[in-house]
């Protein structure tokens, strides 16, 4: 049986606390796409680990983890972690629990100084995307490209994996000039070898392993980073990401898709709304609407403790949307949803016992639509028309104020509620 998690926002939903209540069950959990722009705050044994690339099914001793080949894969980062979750006392031999798709593309030094250079160089234009600058949106462009460099390619011999790695940085030779571009290939090779031994034990072919777990009855979990609003085609293009987020997109990026013919999708969606990085979001509390919104919106940041895991941004918070998470599981192909972080609204004065969710946008003509537009650019003059509702005493099924919202949101998205997130802790979680 295969259960696909995704976010169902712009990212950041909690989905690391529902993989890690998920996975109890799992034989496997598999990453299939983005890279080591995600990341989940886990705490283990009292310390903090933040996780970027391994999935967070680690923390389960008999799951094994893959990193399948639509992630793009930074090597430096994945010793990191292993090396952390070492120490932890997580593991302490990796070979049994993380297994890298051959397929996999690497994320090396040209490709995050590209990321870095367009990020700089865009600042203040229509154009800069406010990338977590992990080289994720290069290293995309480069597979596509056909110039980019996968985990088997390292054990080509040396004349031929350097005439690929030339080909690699040659494609993007116009952002450099010729000694710093000189200067990051010797960079590049000169981590050659240890990618090479250190990645050697962990690479698969992973269809065969996925072909296994299908016949052998296994659990199989896969764990989506960022969210379906951030997906590169049904997301708020250009503002997305590089990568598919949907739940098709589980059976391309790790591959042995007839595993997924009876799979559930769970999209994960926080009880507000938060983004990081450029690009509007209807229900933002930005205050052109209402005043107090900004306040609202400090209060709810510092609450919920919205400061992205990967770069420490504060996160832009909004109002619950509707319309956005209709498309999310439409687009996404979600099942079910899995509703985070009401607790942190609890108790929260600044809220003025009010919880607004849209279900409609208006345009400036006056027209109101519930369908979510395909323009990026007009979503931050749209008006969005709220449904207010009262805020709950605990976030949980059985207060009555809580039920009443969810009750709607089941209503509007034509999908069950069927998690509740009330708390932080790794118990603090219910299914319906
Ligand atoms: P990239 O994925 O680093 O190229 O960034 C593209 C956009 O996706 C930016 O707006 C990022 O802030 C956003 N993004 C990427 N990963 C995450 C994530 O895990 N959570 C939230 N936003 C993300």
């Amino acid at each position: 049986m295969a259960t696909i998690l995704l976010g169902a926002q712009w990212g950041d939903e909690g989905k690391g606390k529902v993989v890690d209540h998920l996975s109890a069950k799992a034989d496997l959990v598999v990453r299939f796409q983005g890279g080591n722009n995600a990341g989940h705050s886990l705490w283990v044994g009292g310390k903090k680990t933040v996780l970027h690339l391994i999935p967070s099914g680690i923390l389960h001793s008999r799951t094994r983890c893959l990193i399948g080949e639509g992630v793009v894969l930074d090597p430096q980062v994945l010793f990191h972690e292993i090396s952390g979750l070492k120490q932890a006392g997580v593991f302490q031999d990796e070979r049994e629990r993380i297994l890298v798709s051959e397929r996999a593309h690497l994320i090396l030094p040209v490709l995050k100084e590209v990321d870095l250079i367009r990020e700089n160089s865009s600042r203040g234009t229509s154009g800069h995307i406010g990338t977590t600058g992990r080289g994720i949106g290069p290293a995309y462009e480069a597979k596509a490209r056909r110039v980019g460099i996968r985990v088997i390619d390292l054990y080509s011999d040396d004349a031929t994996l350097l005439g690929k790695l030339d080909r690699l940085h040659d494609a993007f030779a116009h952002h450099f000039d010729p000694d710093t571009l000189n200067e990051i290939r010797v960079r590049t090779w000169a981590l050659i070898p240890g990618f090479r031994r250190s990645l050697e034990p962990l690479m698969v072919d992973s269809t065969a392993l996925l072909k296994h777990a299908h016949d052998s009855g296994q659990e199989v979990l896969f764990e989506g980073a960022q969210g379906v609003m951030l997906d590169l085609d049904h997301g708020t293009y250009p503002y997305v990401t590089s990568s598919f987020t949907t739940a098709p997109s589980a059976g391309i990026g790790a591959a042995f898709p007839k595993i997924l013919r009876s799979s559930r999708v769970i999209g994960v969606a926080k009880v507000y709304l938060t983004r990081v990085g450029s690009g509007d979001f209807p229900t933002e509390m930005r205050g052109d609407h209402d005043p107090d919104e900004v306040r609202i919106g400090e209060a709810i940041r510092k609450a919920g403790g919205e400061f992205g895991a990967t770069t420490g941004r504060p996160r832009r918070i909004g109002w619950q949307d509707l319309v956005a998470l209709r498309h999310a599981v439409e687009v996404g192909g979600i099942d079910e949803i899995a509703l985070m972080k009401g607790d942190v609204l609890c108790g929260l004065d600044e809220m003025g016992g009010v919880f607004k969710v849209a279900t409609a946008y208006e345009g400036a003509d006056g027209t109101r639509s519930d369908r979510f537009p395909a323009r990026a650019e007009i979503l931050s003059k749209l008006k969005p028309v709220y449904e207010n509702f009262p805020i709950w005493k605990h976030a949980h099924p059985d207060d009555p104020a809580f039920a009443t919202l969810i009750a709607r949101i089941e209503d509007f998205i034509g999908v069950p509620v069927r998690f509740v997130g009330f708390g932080p802790d790794r118990e603090q979680i219910l299914e319906r």
